[in-house]
């Protein structure tokens, strides 16, 4: 069989940075590698959902708020699924198909023509024809055109480039798509409804407070201590605050940036024990993103650690 030229150029470019493993396809023992290798608490339930949606070519939505994992955990799935790492599109409003499936570079077109020689093939396409997956993270932030060009290519498995008169095919069951989105992020577009039809919605919450705290433990390094206490309180924290209304609440990845800042800063000072004060120095770093928050973010802070206000 002759060798495609297309085939080729993605090979050379993509395939190491891919890497390659055993497909785990079982999601008692995903969740296992999940925790033991990604350092990512997901529950069998979620496991099963994604690969269920996989089976039937179906692209996954995580929805939910800003932190709780709907980036890594979708790498990382996709990844077990595939045997490969996947891409990652980071949507912006001014993405189109040459970005993403490919464009022609000009010199070499203006030389010879619109043509495979001249064509650079882009993530898209690179997944298709290496089997792996794609996150395309962020797709509230794509136009609705972007977003109908990607379903249609997710549902019928291929990719047409018309200037190379070429239908381009899923080679495998590792192509797939989970997208992002964060639905209380009003400055992003809305979903069409074409969309919300066609994928499988995956919700995401704030994790259940032994979760979290399990969380902790996994990503968080032994030292400096964090006394069992001042891990308590910290959960405290970003839990009363996720019930007040803030325009940015912590997700779990600030919860875990929190306890590694107090972390370091005890290491700064040479202790090896974090202490009260490490946690409130790194907190309003760390949980306000926003200035209008500054004040509730302190005031639950000193509320949960037994602070009175001065
Ligand atoms: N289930 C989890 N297990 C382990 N760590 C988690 C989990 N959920 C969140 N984290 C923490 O959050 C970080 C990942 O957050 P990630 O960026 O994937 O969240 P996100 O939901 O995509 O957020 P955003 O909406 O801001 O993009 C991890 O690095 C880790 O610190
Ligand atoms: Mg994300």
């Amino acid at each position: 069989m002759k060798a495609d030229p297309i085939y080729e150029k993605v090979v050379e470019t993509y395939k190491d940075v891919l890497g390659s493993r055993e497909p785990i396809r079982n999601p008692i023992l995903a969740v296992k590698v999940l925790e033991r290798e990604f350092k990512l608490l997901v529950s069998e339930r979620v496991v099963t959902l994604v690969y269920a949606a996989f089976m039937n070519g179906r692209p996954v939505l995580f929805e939910g708020p800003p932190g709780t994992g709907k980036t890594e955990i979708g790498e990382a799935l996709l990844e077990l699924w595939a045997g490969k790492k996947p891409f990652v599109l980071p949507c912006s409003e001014n993405y189109d198909e040459y970005k993403v499936i490919g464009d022609f570079h000009p010199l070499i077109a203006m030389n010879k023509g619109f043509n495979e020689e001249s064509f650079i093939p882009r993530t898209l396409l690179a997944a298709l024809l290496l089997d792996t997956g794609v996150l395309v993270d962020e797709i509230r932030r794509s136009s609705e055109e972007f977003q109908n060009m990607l379903l249609d290519i997710v549902d019928k498995r291929r990719i047409i480039v018309p200037e190379l008169k070429r239908v381009f095919r899923a080679r495998g069951p590792g192509f797939q798509v989970i997208f992002t989105s964060n639905p209380e992020d009003i400055a992003q577009n809305e979903l069409s409804d074409a969309f919300l039809r066609r994928v499988v919605r995956v919700k995401f919450t704030y994790p259940p407070r032994e979760v979290e705290a399990r969380i902790l433990k996994v990503r968080v390094d032994g030292r400096p201590q964090i006394p069992s206490g001042l891990r308590d309180l910290m959960l405290e924290t970003v839990n009363r605050l996720r019930r007040m209304s803030l325009s940015h609440k912590p997700g779990t990845a600030e919860l875990v940036l929190w306890a590694k800042m107090s972390q370091s800063i005890a290491s700064l000072k040479g202790a090896s024990v974090v202490s009260v004060s490490d946690a409130i120095e790194a907190a309003s770093s760390v949980l306000v993103k926003r200035f209008e928050d500054e004040e509730v973010v302190e005031k639950v802070v000193k509320e949960v650690f037994g602070f009175e206000e001065s």
